[in-house]
């Protein structure tokens, strides 16, 4: 039986992959290296250094910067970000999304967050959204990012549930093969080119129905 549901923030909840995509392009234009969706989808679920590696490593043309004036520029990505994010509101939150979370808590399941952005407590207190997570992962004492999975080991840990009895949300690539690492039940939320991977795949999160969910676990396991 499944005890937690460990939930992606950013493209999940609420719909913050936009808003993370937009200040990487404002970003990207200023470097000259055009920041796409396809590359974007390389940078969802990936910490804010290590998308800056990404789309340097996309570069035309050859650019080495040095780390301080990547901490520059992951902080100019930062601002633009911190800016889009400014106006959320409980409303924002993503269909289906309120639901979930009530029928979860109805049927006495646990539930964490497992997001790499240092602005996600920021993100779900906007939100309205703080209470209904019992245990939120610091990004800031993870050493190592999804793909890795000790984003959702920490969380798993933290609430004292069995990597096996959990769920986790996900909707980048790099998050469904951490959830997947971690030897828990995958749910994707967006597009099979990009999340094949995922144990239950949804398009989006209107249709995340904790029934159907269960039903998906239990068939596998
Ligand atoms: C999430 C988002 C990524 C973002 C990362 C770090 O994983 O999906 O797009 O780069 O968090 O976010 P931060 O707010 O700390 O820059
Ligand atoms: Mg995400």
């Amino acid at each position: 039986q499944p005890q937690a549901f460990i939930f992606d923030l950013d493209g999940v909840i609420t719909d913050t992959a936009e808003f993370h995509y937009l200040a990487w392009k404002q970003v990207g234009e200023e470097l000259g290296i055009p920041v796409d969706r396809e590359l974007n989808e390389q940078l969802k679920g990936v910490s804010r250094l290590e998308s800056l590696e990404r789309i340097l490593s996309a570069s035309p043309r050859p650019l080495s910067l040095s780390d301080a004036e990547k901490e520059q520029w992951a902080t100019r990505k930062n601002n633009h970000y911190r800016e889009l994010i400014e106006a959320i509101r409980p409303s924002d939150i993503l269909p289906g999304i309120t639901e979930l979370i009530e029928e979860i808590q109805a049927s006495k399941l646990r539930i964490a967050l497992g997001s790499a952005s240092k602005n996600a407590t920021f993100v779900l207190d906007k939100l309205g959204l703080t209470e209904a997570f019992e245990y939120i992962v610091d990004p800031g004492r993870i050493a190592f990012g999804k793909p890795h999975p000790e984003t959702f080991l920490n969380a798993a840990d933290a609430l004292g549930v069995p990597y096996a009895a959990c769920i986790g949300v996900e909707d980048s690539e790099a998050g469904i093969e951490a959830i997947n690492q971690a030897g828990m039940f995958s749910v994707g939320v967006g597009a099979p080119a990009f999340l094949h991977e995922a144990n239950y795949l949804v398009p989006d999160t209107s249709r995340l129905k904790l029934d159907e969910i269960l039903k998906a676990y239990l068939n596998l396991t």
